[in-house]
């Protein structure tokens, strides 16, 4: 068994996983190592120390996971950002486009007041089209995001410079 030092160690590859010639990025196995998980936790919280974070807001689906545990250590509020039909109240929508097809986000329209300072967290950054509705979902709402987490850049993709251009911070603990 070797051992595992690096956040990344601990992340697989699946080939050809959900279509042909997509390198899939698997964090379950980060997520269900209890010395990863704390790991990528904490290395997600380090730029935010001492900063004033508000709520943070996870994607579909495994920004849930990350989220929940980050607002548990920042002593915040979770917010979810869900795929179109998912949640039960009132909702904005946003349509996105991803590395392989479409889709629409959808937040509660009262979970966020104008003003709040918002983390935004998920697994991966690939094209950016997720991260970038969640962020005009966000903003639209009035939320001031302090920055954009994520365990993976993929940067061939060209989303980390997508959300720079739109003026985010963006953290991400490897390529
Ligand atoms: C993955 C990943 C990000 C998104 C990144 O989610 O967790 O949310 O793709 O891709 P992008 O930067 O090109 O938008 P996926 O769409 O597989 O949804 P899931 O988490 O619900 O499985
Ligand atoms: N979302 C978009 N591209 C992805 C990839 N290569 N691995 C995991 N999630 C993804």
């Amino acid at each position: 068994m070797p051992k595992h030092t690096a956040v990344k160690d601990y992340i697989r590859t699946i080939p050809d996983f959900p279509h042909e010639g997509i390198m899939f990025r698997d964090v379950t196995t980060l997520f269900a190592d209890p010395r990863g998980f704390r790991m990528a936790i904490d290395q997600m919280l380090h730029p935010y120390a001492g900063m004033r974070i508000d709520k943070v807001v996870g994607l579909e689906a495994r920004g849930f996971i990350l989220g929940g545990a980050i607002a548990h250590q920042l002593g915040t509020g979770f917010v979810p950002i869900r795929k179109a039909g998912k949640l039960p109240g009132a909702t904005l929508s946003q349509d996105y486009k991803l590395e392989y097809g479409e889709a629409t986000v959808e937040i509660h329209d009262d979970a966020i007041q104008p003003g709040e300072k918002i983390l935004l967290v998920d697994d991966l950054l690939a094209t950016g089209g997720t991260a970038a509705a969640g962020i005009k979902l966000i903003e639209r709402l009035g939320g001031e995001i302090v920055s954009c987490s994520f365990i993976i850049d993929l940067p061939e993709l060209g989303g980390g410079k997508v959300l720079q251009d739109m003026g985010m911070d963006v953290h991400v603990l490897c390529e």
